[in-house]
């Protein structure tokens, strides 16, 4: 069942929680939200101490691995007010979604949020048509986010298999998104 924007099942968005914004997982199954987010980064320690956060709905794959291996300069953000508090959401972002975030569960390597809509919005829609390319670069990237800390070697080919399909079935943005990808895993496997 959709909840709002979100579809049934796990939703890949892109998470702001302050000034910070990461690709990650909104599982809605049987009408309720949650996240599963590892410990150590931002995301969690920002939404523990804040217990909001906003979903930005975006389809440009260049943005899903700079937020996932870097930062967003300051003017790719903009406030909302939700009840007289600010949220931070995505500037070019085409819809977004804010929630309240309770820690539901506290685990050694993750925590458990279980979401509440607050508000949402769509700014501007246009059409994506379906393309293996775009999704080619989430895979690649969500593995990539593994295989730099642990470097395991099937993650490694799983990122050569999504690499050569964003490379056949992309455009121009998945290519750039593709080469930016390729630098982050050079630089964080060499240190
Ligand atoms: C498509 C995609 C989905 C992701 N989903 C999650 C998730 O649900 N939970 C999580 O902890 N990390 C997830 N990650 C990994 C985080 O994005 C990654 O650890 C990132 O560096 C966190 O950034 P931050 O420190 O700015 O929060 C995902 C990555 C990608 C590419």
């Amino acid at each position: 069942m959709a909840v709002g924007l979100l579809t049934e099942g796990i939703n890949e968005v892109i998470a702001t929680t302050d000034h910070n914004a990461a690709p990650m997982g909104i599982i809605n199954r049987n009408g309720s939200l949650h996240m599963v987010l590892f410990r150590g980064s931002h995301t969690a320690r920002n939404i523990a101490r804040d217990r909001r956060v906003v979903a930005n709905f975006v389809f440009d794959p260049v943005i899903y691995v700079k937020t996932a291996f870097g930062d967003l300069p300051f003017d790719a953000f903009v406030s909302e007010d939700i009840d007289g508090t600010a949220v931070f959401r995505l500037r070019d972002a085409e819809a977004w979604a804010a929630f309240a975030a309770d820690v539901e569960r506290s685990g050694d390597e993750s925590i458990v949020v279980r979401l509440s809509p607050l508000k949402e919005e769509v700014l501007g829609l246009r059409l994506h048509p379906v393309n293996r390319g775009f999704a080619s670069i989430v895979e690649a990237t969500v593995h990539a986010t593994r295989y730099v800390r642990n470097r395991d070697p099937w993650l490694g080919r799983l990122i050569e298999h999504h690499s050569g399909l964003a490379r056949k079935c992309g455009g121009a943005r998945e290519r750039e998104a593709l080469e930016l990808l390729e630098g982050y895993i050079a630089d964080l496997t060499r240190e």
